[in-house]
């Protein structure tokens, strides 16, 4: 089923996944806080994705460094000079916004083909855009006292403009532009660490997890004892002063990274190619293995322009959301860029010495990097379904049960008969040794399922009268399915994990 965006957020709430954050104080935009079944969701995730390339890979360790670094990181890493997104004020309503999010079209009166101004628009999707402009266009018309067709848009972003077509953006009421030209900001936030508030300290929040790595790169491999190729991982928070926030968690102020350097022997496209192509489609299946539907996945190859300066190839995983196919996940290739300007940045040489050859160098690095709060919205789009239940119209949550922020639902079949409760209450208790399982007992079980489904818990386990007169069996139903089986008391346990952590 398809979503929209304002559906997600209202069920993210109502379900208790993902609150807007300081809510009773109006909010702050750009951060978000997870509730009760959003903080489950968001360990499975992280969980399931040290699992898949720490702990289940002989190459991979893992490290958890701290969020502010000595300054000079950003120095090094290029974060200081080069880590900005173009941006422009509104002199009218003093907001700002990305010069690469605003277009701007030129209104040209059909009769005379002269410009009659400027008219600029916030991104949006095509039609909204074209609409917001056609209503902007007649405003500035009338403005003029003009009157005529408009010829087709042709919309540019912000950091294409020149200043006269600047200067022609209308702004009612005052003659001069509604908005300043393009310049960079900054994304990085500001602290200062100690008692001094001077230019000596200031500090910065960490705007990606991966600098932590590249500066504990020696301390790992004097520690551990991996070889070239391997990787360091780290999951953690990273915040960008993002200048407009938007789309709910896919893009935030404050965000979570699951980041990993690959560190390869240096070498032109023979050598890194094979290793960013295998990095890639470990990537893919790990995405898929979390549940993400693969028809809802592509790949945006950049070229070109479209690649920072220091790479030498980039894939993005991309993924069909509510508002248009956007990147969930990067793998670039970096070559020896970060451990290089770390080496000159701090006079150690970051370097590798392979034993076999008796060669030392900077070794290459590939990097996948995914956002934990970006992957979490995947997987809630992606698992949103509804069906009919005998007539009756059902919305659920199709997370993978290796995700599912609840595993099990016990259910005793009435709450008012002693052995059948207790005999539940002593599965609930076996079963929540292993799992987060939820305990329901009230209302009709029909409503009950439905509580459950809606929650995304992959099994109901039902205690009915059967089991504590006959059978000692219970029912285990099948979230998706609904199909529903019978179970031994005790083999309970194995049947479940078999079905939940494979
Ligand atoms: N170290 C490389 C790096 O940070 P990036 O493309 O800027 O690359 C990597 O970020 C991933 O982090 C993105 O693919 C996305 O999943 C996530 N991400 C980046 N900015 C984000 C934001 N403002 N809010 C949520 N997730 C974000």
């Amino acid at each position: 089923a398809n979503l929209k965006m304002e559906e997600i957020v209202s069920l993210c709430k109502r379900r208790g996944i993902i609150f807007p954050s300081s809510e009773i104080y109006n909010g702050f935009a750009g951060f978000f806080d997870y509730g009760p079944l959003g903080s489950e969701l968001k360990r499975n995730v992280k969980d399931a994705f040290w699992k898949a390339f720490v702990h289940e890979r002989e190459d991979v360790v893992g490290i958890d460094s701290s969020i502010i670094h000595n300054p000079t990181t950003w120095k090094s890493s290029g974060h200081l000079d080069g880590f900005s997104d173009p941006m422009v004020d509104c002199r009218e309503t003093k907001l700002r916004y990305r010069a690469d999010q605003l277009y701007c079209s030129p209104v040209v009166l059909e009769e005379c083909g002269s410009t009659v101004g400027f008219v600029c628009v916030l991104e949006g999707n095509d039609e909204d855009m074209v609409k917001e402009a056609k209503a902007q266009a007649n405003r500035l018309l009338k403005e003029k006292e003009k009157k005529g067709a408009i010829q087709p848009f042709q919309f540019k972003d912000l950091t294409q403009v020149t200043e006269e077509e600047m200067a022609q953006i209308p702004s009612p009421g005052s003659n001069k532009p509604t908005l300043t030209m393009p310049r960079d900001f900054n994304l990085m936030f500001q602290t200062n660490v100690g008692a001094m508030q001077d230019a000596s300290s200031v500090a910065y929040l960490r705007p990606e997890t991966a600098q932590g790595i590249f500066i504990n790169y020696k301390n790992v491999l004097a520690s551990s004892r991996i070889k070239l190729p391997f990787g360091i991982a780290q999951i953690g928070k990273a915040f960008r002063n993002e200048i407009t926030p938007r789309n709910f968690i896919f893009r935030s102020r404050e965000f979570e990274q699951m980041e990993i350097e690959y560190f390869i022997p240096p070498g032109d496209e023979d050598v890194w190619k094979p290793y960013h192509e295998k990095w890639i489609a470990d990537s893919k299946a790990f995405l898929e293995q979390v549940g993400l539907r693969e028809e809802l996945m592509g790949y945006d190859v950049h070229e070109g322009d479209g690649l920072a300066h220091y790479a030498r190839a980039c894939t993005d995983i991309t993924f069909k959301f509510p508002f248009g196919v956007q990147e969930l996940m990067g793998i670039a290739a970096r070559g020896d860029f970060d451990l290089k300007s770390h080496s000159e940045g701090s006079g150690k040489v970051l370097d590798y010495f392979d034993e076999e050859t008796k060669e030392k160098f900077i070794p290459h690095v590939i990097e996948p990097s995914l956002g934990v709060d970006r992957l979490i919205l995947a997987l809630i789009c992606s698992a949103y379904a509804e069906d009919e239940i005998n007539g009756e119209k059902r919305s659920y949550l199709s997370f993978h049960p290796s995700i599912a922020p609840v595993k099990v639902a016990v259910l005793p079949l009435v709450k008012n008969k002693e052995p059948l409760v207790k005999a539940a209450r002593e599965l609930y208790e076996k079963l929540k040794k292993r799992w987060n399982v939820q305990w329901d007992q009230t209302g009709a079980i029909g409503r009950r399922y439905r509580r459950a489904d809606e929650v995304g818990v992959p099994f109901c386990v039902t205690v009915d009268f059967e089991t504590i007169e006959s059978d000692g069996a219970v029912t285990v139903r099948d979230r998706d399915s609904t199909e529903q089986v019978r179970i031994p008391m005790d083999e309970v346990v194995p049947y479940l994990s078999k079905m939940i952590d494979g």
